[in-house]
């Protein structure tokens, strides 16, 4: 991971969305399917409580970049055995991981490192939740190629038989976040 100059974007934060401050008609980003959840789904899919939607903001309206969250199970025989034996895991049929469903960037802010920023804010934000709600892994669903090997530069593992879908374990997330003390 490169060094970024992400200060470049003055007091970039993460923040809830929320639709009567953030404008999400003006978000673009290289995946239509993408600008639409947010413009369309993002607010019923926070309301039924089916995903935790976190936009990133330079000045509390304009949306550089989001990210959602929700709970997941994953099916204990889609991951490899032998990271089943490494990790010591109970033999659950399912076992309780987060879902990072979404997450974009807009073109407005191509080149600034932002992708990497959102992902290490998700990545955090789970780890953290990860105390009070266990969760052994975030799983991504990759929308193509391009975002599968965006997830793979940064250790994310294909689920054998599941083309789209890869998790990283959380022990791999606490060890970029030394700082969180995860117990
Ligand atoms: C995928 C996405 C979030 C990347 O955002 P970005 O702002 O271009 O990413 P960054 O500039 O922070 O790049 C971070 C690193 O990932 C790399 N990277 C970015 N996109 C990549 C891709 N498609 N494939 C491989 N590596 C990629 C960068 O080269 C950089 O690596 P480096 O530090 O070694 O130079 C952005 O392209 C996007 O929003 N795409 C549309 C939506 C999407 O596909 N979302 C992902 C899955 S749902």
């Amino acid at each position: 991971m490169a060094d970024r100059p992400v200060q470049e974007v003055p007091r970039l934060r993460f923040e809830p969305l929320d639709k009567k401050r953030h404008d999400r008609t003006a978000f673009s980003c290289e995946q239509e399917s993408l600008d639409r959840y947010l413009k369309e789904h993002a607010t019923q899919e926070i309301k039924k409580r089916v995903a935790a939607v976190y936009v990133l903001t330079p000045d509390d309206k304009t949306i550089a970049g989001y990210y959602t969250l929700s709970q997941y199970a994953i099916e204990a025989g889609d991951l490899p055995p032998e990271l089943v034996q490494l990790l010591h895991l109970p033999k659950y049929d399912k076992l309780p991981a987060t879902l990072l469903g979404r997450l974009a960037r807009s073109k407005k802010f191509k080149g600034r490192g932002l992708g990497e920023l959102l992902l290490m804010g998700a990545l955090k934000r789970a780890l953290e939740q990860s105390r009070i709600i266990a969760s052994l892994a975030v799983v991504v669903d990759a929308i193509d190629e391009n975002a599968r090997a965006f997830y793979r530069r940064y250790g994310f593992i294909d689920i054998p038989d599941r083309p789209n879908r890869l998790f990283l374990p959380m022990k791999t997330v606490a060890q970029l976040f030394p700082d969180i003390d995860t117990g």
